[in-house]
């Protein structure tokens, strides 16, 4: 199902999400850059899929720095070849009620969240337009589908990932390259499980989980079979979507 033998770039593939994604497109027979701005991160993370018998490259970057993404790029195709596709999914996260996001804070979240999605399009881009085969998966938040209280600056900038897939997914449909978005619910990562230690939510972590459809919390594997889905030469068809993978929190 999936395009086996590609060559990949997962953003924030250290951790969590990215995590669980550069292992599975590693299983799925795809070359897997590990991108991280955490060095360690993505080196553990390389390690572990080549010692299970795949093919990975750790690389540093901060996306939001363009000369960062292009070294780092650089070296994935050093390795590997042209980079078919990528998972923008690094972001950071920030709780913060709107009187109190200072400007500081509004401009990071929307550097690294938005800002770095672009650059790294626009960094990978000239390698599927010459293959005339690509596919970008943009990891969005449902905070951008259905609000959340206290990320005013985090669910923007994760709407306007949703809006910049679209408009890509038209612009780029005639070259043989995908864009589509994964929209991922509560799921179990580092970066929630942070969120739920700080008690950061309005109310606990269990009574927002347990009120959904599927009354649990998300697996990071979960987001991974999407990605793998969206990415696969299966999915050919399908540009400009945002595949909520939620629990049916929001529908
Ligand atoms: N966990 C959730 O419940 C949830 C819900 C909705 C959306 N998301 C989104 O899913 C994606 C993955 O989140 P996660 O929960 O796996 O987070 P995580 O914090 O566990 O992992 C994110 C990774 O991105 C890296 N990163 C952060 N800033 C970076 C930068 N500037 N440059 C390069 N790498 C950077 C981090 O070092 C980390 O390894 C994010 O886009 C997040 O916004 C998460």
């Amino acid at each position: 199902m999936v395009a086996s033998g590609r060559v990949a770039l997962v953003t924030g593939g250290g951790s969590g999400m990215g995590e669980a994604t550069s292992h599975r497109l590693a299983r799925e027979g795809m070359a897997v850059g590990v991108l991280d701005i955490d060095s360690a991160a993505a080196e553990r993370v390389a390690a572990a899929i080549r010692e299970s018998g795949g093919r990975a490259i750790a690389v540093t970057a901060d996306i939001s720095v363009r000369r960062e993404v292009k070294a780092a790029i650089d070296a994935v195709r050093d390795a590997f070849g042209p980079i078919a596709i990528l998972i923008n999914n690094a972001a950071i996260e920030s709780f913060t009620a709107i009187e109190e996001i200072d400007e500081d804070s509004w401009d990071r979240l929307m550097s690294v969240n938005l800002k770095g999605a672009y650059i790294v399009i626009q960094t990978v881009l000239a390698d599927m337009t010459a293959a005339g085969w690509g596919r970008i998966v943009n990891v969005s938040a449902i905070g951008a589908q259905s609000g959340a209280t206290h990320m005013a600056h985090y669910t923007a900038a994760k709407g306007g990932l949703i809006a910049m897939t679209k408009s890509l997914a038209i612009e780029l449909g005639a070259r043989g390259i995908t864009v589509n978005s994964v929209s991922p619910g509560f799921i179990l990562t580092p970066m929630s499980q942070r969120a739920i230690d700080a008690n950061l939510f309005p109310v606990p972590a269990e009574q927002i989980y347990g009120a959904y459809p599927i009354p649990r919390l998300g697996r990071p594997e979960e987001i991974a079979a999407a990605c793998a889905y969206l990415v696969s030469d299966d999915a050919g068809y399908v540009t400009g979507q945002v595949l909520a993978v939620n629990g049916g929190a929001y529908v």
